[in-house]
């Protein structure tokens, strides 16, 4: 159809009316793919973009990850994704609390080991509850669990932090996220600056943990308390659209290598730029890792 255009395009036409379609009724309800603070990541249509100064994920390298998406759009999942997401239990997606307020679980779908968007791959499922963290206030306790009405079987889901903990969080070691997300850097004088370019190819990036400390005097608007982590560097970060995906540590246990799934992509003063990493929730965090566990028992 003549609308659509290439997954190549900057942007998205048929993407960006379903987001700020969505972006509208969360604004009204208070919900998902939208609601940010000034000065935080989302613009005013409520879309965010973005993986900064990352490199494609090869296909099959993060089975568990997952496009949350508006069910009824036309196009493909590349036009349809909002959020990102992660598989932790058959049954289970976690992502952020602000993809989805607002929404119902019969405007979203589920999309789990996909890499390329656009390619319409990957199992699809539909969302039979969404619950996001009864605490939820952007940024904080920015975290919801969407219950699936069928089982994703066999996906190897990335580990959890104890509760409590912040073993995988000393700053200047590296995690990485990943995320379909703007690609595009955004000055933090003018977040949402306007340049956009969403990947059809999941990015990934390696950034560095970023102490509580260092990250306040970056994102002096937002409280950064412990329930969040930050990372980030000069043209290294999320964006919008990586919102809901998961900041990973990678270890080896019993001679094998797992993903541990330290935080989920909330916000950050622009994208990359200097002085303001990005931040995430911290699923170390008790009353955080209590709410998960609520879920995957
Ligand atoms: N809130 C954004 C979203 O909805 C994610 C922003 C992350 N920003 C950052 N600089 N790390 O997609």
């Amino acid at each position: 159809m003549s609308w659509r255009r290439s997954p190549h395009a900057k942007g998205s036409l048929v993407r960006r009316r379903i987001l700020s379609v969505i972006a509208a009724a969360v604004a009204v309800a208070g919900t998902v793919f939208a609601a940010t603070p000034a000065g935080a990541q989302p613009s005013p249509s409520g879309v965010q973009p973005n993986i900064v100064g990352g490199t494609p994920a090869p296909d099959g390298a993060y089975p568990f990850m997952v496009s949350l998406q508006a069910k009824d759009g036309e196009g493909t999942g590349y036009d349809r994704h909002g959020c990102g997401g992660s598989l932790i239990h058959p049954y289970l997606v976690l992502t952020a609390a602000h993809c989805v307020q607002g929404a119902k679980p019969e405007d979203l779908q589920v999309v789990v080991g996909t890499t390329v968007l656009s390619s319409n791959a990957g199992e699809k499922r539909d969302v039979a509850e969404l619950k996001a963290h009864p605490k939820y206030q952007f940024p904080n306790y920015d975290v919801a669990v969407l219950v699936l009405k069928a089982p994703v079987t066999s996906v190897d889901a990335p580990l959890l932090p104890s509760r409590g903990t912040d073993a995988l969080e000393r700053p200047g070691t590296t995690a990485r996220v990943i995320g379909w997300g703007n690609t595009i850097e955004q000055s933090h004088g003018n977040p949402g600056n306007g340049n956009r370019s969403f990947p059809d190819r999941l990015q990934q990036v390696d950034v560095p943990i970023v102490s509580r400390a260092e990250c306040q005097v970056g994102n002096p608007d937002t409280k950064i308390d412990d329930t969040l982590v930050c990372a980030g560097v000069t043209h290294k970060d999320a964006c919008q659209g990586d919102s809901g995906g998961p900041l990973m540590r990678e270890a080896t246990v019993d001679g094998r290598k797992v993903w541990f799934q330290i935080g989920i992509v909330s916000g950050g003063y622009g994208c990359a730029a200097t002085g303001a990493p990005g931040y995430y929730s911290r699923i170390g965090n008790a009353e955080i890792n209590d709410f998960i566990r609520e879920f995957t028992g």
